[in-house]
């Protein structure tokens, strides 16, 4: 995060001169700070407001928890449920975190829009933006429902369109701040069965790639964080592509906030994602190899012989 707390640089090669003659360890961690300080790594979220969507379960929860074990002062958070957002803020009250609920549904992006602009005058100024809240159906395109693309579309895009654009204004005028957008594996590496989410996530990093530049004059910082498959309720009812590991949400929140103290643009979870990334960059054939034999079967066979092959539904 550009404005996390951070002593100069020089400070830093001045505590590591002194510790020259200190014993091994300790002038090792020194030198680690320093290191980690040319790298552009800062301190802590200490003091920091943070507002996070889809914080009322799942990755989002996780993210906010891990945050309140940064010392994190404030935060607010958003999702459709109040007594799920209730529950969640009593609990991180209780590790001494300020806590708001704003309850949203982000299919609504005029609302939101006018919510957000409300909200935003009775809080202290948000320093990170984690835009989490997302949904995902899994059909064959064929099959699929247009009210669930519809949904996948309005939520994970305009639902963040509408946060964003709000929180990314009073960053610019404040000059600081970090947006985090919640993009996925498969907005690098598509999936089948998984069309629109797909195509949502790929956008999503589009998107932020856009942003980064446009706001990279006015200090304002833009991640993208993509986890792949991780044990919530998005996926609880799913039909598992094969070999795939699945990651606890901790594990996704504890990437996050590592590689945003980094500073990193974008963010994967575990290293099948790495090599599932490399390998559809080193080699695009294997991959789409790789994930036809990994993909769940089709529900419906696809008659070559029928020239309507499943009937469309709304
Ligand atoms: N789980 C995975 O395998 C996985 C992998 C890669 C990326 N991701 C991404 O990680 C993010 C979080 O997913 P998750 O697995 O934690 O899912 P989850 O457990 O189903 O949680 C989804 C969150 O989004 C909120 N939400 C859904 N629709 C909303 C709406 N219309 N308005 C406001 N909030 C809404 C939900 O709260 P309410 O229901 O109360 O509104 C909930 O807090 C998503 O963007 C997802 O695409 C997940």
């Amino acid at each position: 995060m550009s404005n996390l707390k951070q002593k100069p640089l020089t400070q830093s090669f001045k505590f590591l001169s002194l510790n020259l003659s200190q014993p091994q360890n300790e002038s090792n961690t020194v030198l680690a700070e320093v290191l980690s300080r040319l790298r552009g790594i800062p301190m802590d979220f200490h003091g920091q407001t943070a507002l996070i969507t889809g914080a009322s379960r799942g990755i989002g929860k996780a993210i906010a928890f891990s945050l309140a074990q940064q010392n994190i002062h404030t935060l607010l958070l958003v999702a459709r449920d109040p007594q799920r957002l209730q529950r969640v803020a009593t609990d991180l009250e209780q590790l001494g975190v300020e806590v708001s609920i704003l309850p949203l549904d982000l299919t609504q992006p005029r609302n939101v829009h006018s919510s957000m602009v409300k909200a935003l005058r009775h809080h202290p100024p948000i320093d990170l933006l984690v835009n989490c809240a997302g949904v995902a159906y899994q059909r064959q395109f064929i099959e699929s429902h247009l009210q669930q693309v519809e949904t996948e579309l309005m939520t994970n895009l305009l639902g963040m369109y509408s946060i964003t654009r709000v929180v990314a204004r009073q960053m610019v005028r404040r000059k600081q701040g970090h947006i985090v957008n919640v993009s996925s594996l498969m907005g690098k590496v598509a999936a089948p069965s998984m069309a629109t989410y797909s195509a949502t996530k790929h956008a999503i990093i589009g998107f932020s790639q856009a942003l980064r530049g446009e706001l990279a004059p006015h200090n304002v910082k833009v991640t993208n964080l993509m986890p792949s498959l991780t044990k919530t309720d998005m996926v609880r009812d799913m039909k598992p592509f094969r070999w795939v590991r699945a990651s606890r949400p901790e594990q996704v929140a504890k990437a996050m906030v590592t590689g945003v103290k980094r500073g990193n643009r974008e963010i994967l979870v575990g290293w099948q994602s790495h090599m599932a990334v490399m390998c559809d960059r080193l080699a695009p054939q294997l991959m789409t190899r790789i994930i036809r034999w990994t993909q769940p079967p089709a529900t419906t066979p696809v008659s070559p012989y029928s020239k309507v092959v499943v009937p469309l539904q709304n």
